[in-house]
């Protein structure tokens, strides 16, 4: 099968078709950066940011704002549940220079949903309705969507949902297939992502447990969406986006150096350094060396020592050590990310 180059998002081209998807506390620019270097992201979304923050001045909120521009084309997501607010959130993240405001239906986290936010548009389609057409009536750059299945096994809507966000004038919806209680267990329903496709006009795109170029490939086969959605994939392995560009073309699917992994963890430092606080530091490099220092025989103890140290200078020397462990003996995994470590890290995210 020929896998699409690229889509299309109201007139603008996005290539490939393929999406960094949004992660709270994960997904901020430095790490946007990263995966940016990695090459073939088409499309990067923020992680969701509060109307509520951004319309009451709150500095943090605005902060997550904050891109650099080889982050572009770049989708900002906003939550909430005020028509009022969100319609004024949207036009700050246009004036930010956002290319998509793109609106978050599927957060299942309590605190979200409380405020009204979240997935708990998706039970109260009114509301939906009224946030879309004043959104879309607000900004000039195109509206995008992103939503689960539906609240529960019993009430999956997101058919109907889908065809609501269409009428509302949206440039795209993405699905991630399970639904509200769902929370991360099981598997996202593809099947679903199909049954949109056959009923919107506008592009779709699929989102749920892609964690390897050829799940990407077999969900563009059997559900002919028009974009995949990469989410706790590309924290396990940030070259997922070009590995599977390049398996969709019959490609080798490029294998960084130990030596590459090094001096990204270490770009990924200076992004974050650029960013944030040192304090902030070492937590977000935690992250993501628990993900690259996996696979070296015998280098599971530095592995261990890196998560466990108090300061970014701590763990410099461990990373030396680690990756002249890895030049000797070789990486014996290929980045692939461990399903079960992942499914908890979106336990405690959202
Ligand atoms: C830690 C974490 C944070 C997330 N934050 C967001 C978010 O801010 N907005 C959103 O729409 N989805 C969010 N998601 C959902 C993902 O974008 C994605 O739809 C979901 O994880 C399934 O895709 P995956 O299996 O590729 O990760 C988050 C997921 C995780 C794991």
């Amino acid at each position: 099968m020929r896998y699409p180059e690229s889509f299309t998002i109201a007139g603008r081209r996005i290539s490939p078709p393929l999406v960094l998807s949004p992660m709270a506390g994960v997904t901020d620019s430095p790490f946007r950066r990263i995966a940016k270097r990695c090459g073939h992201v088409g499309l990067i979304v923020t992680e969701f940011i509060s109307v509520e923050g951004l319309t009451r001045g709150n500095m943090r909120t605005h902060d997550m704002m904050r891109y650099t521009p080889e982050e572009r084309p770049l989708a900002i997501q906003i939550f909430g549940y005020d028509e009022v607010r969100m319609r004024w959130a949207a036009e700050i993240a246009e004036e930010a220079g956002a290319d998509f405001v793109d609106i978050n239906c599927g957060c299942p986290a309590r605190k979200v949903i409380n405020g009204g936010g979240g997935s708990n548009l998706l039970r109260d389609l009114p509301q939906l309705r009224k946030i879309l057409t004043e959104v879309k009536k607000a900004i000039s750059i195109p509206m995008t969507v992103k939503i689960r299945a539906g609240w529960d096994d019993k009430s999956i809507n997101c058919v109907e949902v889908a065809k609501l966000i269409e009428d509302c004038g949206a440039s795209m919806v993405t699905l991630h297939g399970r639904t509200r209680v769902q929370g991360y267990r099981g598997w996202a329903n593809w099947d679903l992502v199909r049954e949109i496709k056959q009923h919107v006009s506008i592009p779709v795109s699929g989102s749920g447990d892609i964690m390897r170029p050829e799940d990407a490939m077999s969900r563009f086969e059997t559900t002919g969406c028009d974009a995949v959605h990469i989410g706790r994939g590309a924290i396990a392995n940030p070259y997922i986006f070009r590995q599977t560009w390049e398996t969709m073309n019959g490609l080798e699917p490029y294998r960084p150096t130990p030596v590459e992994m090094h001096e990204l963890l270490l770009l990924f430092r200076d992004y974050l350094r650029e960013h944030m606080p040192e304090k902030g530091v070492i937590g977000r490099m935690k992250m993501l060396s628990a993900q690259f220092l996996r696979g070296v025989p015998n280098g599971a103890h530095l592995r261990t020592a890196v998560l466990r140290s108090q300061t970014v200078a701590e763990m410099e020397p461990l990373f030396d050590d680690y990756f002249a462990l890895a030049e000797k003996f070789g990486i014996d995994h290929d980045l692939q990310c461990a399903r079960d470590e992942n499914a908890e890290l979106a336990e405690c995210g959202v």
